[in-house]
């Protein structure tokens, strides 16, 4: 699928006429769209678990904060490859400056969540301040990051297929 333009630049109008459709999908749905929840809530989920231990000093919140950075690094590599192949497969994906915004602002996601976890391996007690300053600097760029993927698929139609049926 292409998109069609009103934008009277020859150059907007090349991008506009090359394939956006996903090329790592299931029966139409991009993998890409459905697997970036998990890092996305657990990023989340672990800001929740270092507030919650800087609240009442409880261990478990130590071990929950570790599970979930370490999860939320491992299924963020996962979801980054796939949409890096969707970046480099597809000619109308890789075209547009927007996809290597967003890019660029999961990797720096994907760094900082990856660091979260590693302080937490080394030194469980260093969540305070550092895990959670970590935290906030993940939910930050997780909220970028998302926010930019949303704008790929509603605003320049990355990914979509609507099926012959329509
Ligand atoms: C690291 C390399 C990444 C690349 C190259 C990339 C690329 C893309 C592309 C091409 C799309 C459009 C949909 C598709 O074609 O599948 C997209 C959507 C999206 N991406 Fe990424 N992505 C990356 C990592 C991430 C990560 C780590 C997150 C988690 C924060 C993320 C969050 C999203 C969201 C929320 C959407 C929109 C999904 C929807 O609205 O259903 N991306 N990305």
């Amino acid at each position: 699928m292409s998109k069609s333009t009103s934008d009277p630049s020859p150059v907007i109008q090349k991008v506009a006429e090359k394939d956006i459709s996903s090329a790592v999908a299931i029966a139409g749905h991009p993998i890409h769209a459905m697997a970036v929840h998990f890092p996305i809530a657990l990023a989340i989920a672990t800001l929740g678990a270092d507030v919650f231990y800087w609240w009442s000093a409880d261990p478990f919140w130590l071990r929950a904060g570790l599970w979930s950075a370490g999860f939320a690094f491992a299924f963020g590599v996962a979801a980054g490859l796939v949409g890096t192949a969707e970046l480099l497969i597809v000619e109308g994906i890789r075209s547009r400056a927007a996809s290597w915004t967003h890019a660029i602002a999961a990797m720096m996601f994907l760094s900082i969540i990856g660091l979260n976890w590693g302080v937490r391996l080394a030194d469980p007690e260093a969540v305070l301040p550092l895990g959670l300053a970590l935290s906030v600097l993940g939910a930050v760029f997780t909220g970028l990051a998302g926010w930019h993927g949303g704008k790929l698929i509603l605003h320049h139609g990355v990914g979509i297929m609507v099926s012959d049926d329509q």
